[in-house]
């Protein structure tokens, strides 16, 4: 059999990274971590807390005390999906909503949070044979990652499929709302001093703007394939 490999899927917010992570992991068996989801878990419980003031940005020191305290772990589900767990508790529809969105960048910007989370990612890639998407996984986390994907598509694109899951999900947010915290994130995610949202020199674009998700499942198993045997 061969080796397993690491395929780091790195984008911007909503560019359907975790729908093609998720589904080539399934695919091949391998692990899938959604490591924004450790980010919006940290920023929950900032929330829960009190760590957030009233114009929404974080309580750094408070935070960075509590990050011992902070647990986080991913369930398997009977459905092949997994549910995000901070502290025994599962979050996973908590952390999706708006008001987890809306704090979650200026979150995931404290250098002490990353390295914390960063840490507990390079450790779940210790056997290989993991599908992780994020923003900084190609560049920071695994650096030697041998499949490296690097998603874009415009943020109106973008802001139409989050507003359509959300309202799946039975959110009550208008598209105005969801593409001005997309671009929001979009413009704190890339202009952070820690970690910017960076495409890796050795990364493979991928522009899904106009593909369907079976064109696009195609395209990563190639891909997949192409790093495998190489
Ligand atoms: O992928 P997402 O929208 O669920 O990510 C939530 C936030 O977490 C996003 O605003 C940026 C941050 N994030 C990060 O800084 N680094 C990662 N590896 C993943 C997410």
């Amino acid at each position: 059999m061969k080796q397993p490999i690491i395929v780091a899927i790195d984008g911007f917010s909503s560019s359907g990274k975790s729908t093609m992570a998720r589904r080539l992991a399934a695919k091949t068996g391998y692990r899938y971590i959604d490591s924004g989801a450790m980010y919006r878990a940290v920023a929950l419980y900032a929330l829960e807390h009190g760590m957030i003031d009233d114009n929404g940005q974080p309580l750094a020191d408070a935070l960075i005390a509590a990050l011992p305290h902070i647990e986080i772990d991913f369930v398997p589900q009977a459905d092949g999906s997994q549910h995000t767990m901070l502290n025994g508790q599962d979050v996973e529809a908590e952390i999706r909503r708006l008001r987890v969105s809306n704090v979650v960048s200026p979150v995931s910007a404290i250098a002490q949070v990353r390295k914390a989370l960063v840490s507990m990612q390079k450790a779940m890639g210790n056997n290989r044979g993991i599908v992780m998407d994020g923003r900084d996984i190609g560049t920071v986390v695994f650096p030697d990652a041998e499949l490296k994907i690097f998603v874009c598509s415009s943020p109106e694109t973008r802001a139409q499929r989050r507003l359509k899951e959300m309202i799946e999900k039975g959110a009550a947010v208008t598209y105005e709302d969801v593409l001005a915290n997309i671009v929001n994130r979009d413009h704190i995610d890339s202009t952070r001093a820690e970690s910017p949202l960076r495409r890796a020199d050795d990364a493979v674009d991928l522009d899904n703007s106009n593909m369907t998700i079976a064109q696009q499942d195609e395209w990563l198993m190639q891909q997949f394939e192409n790093a495998l045997n190489k």
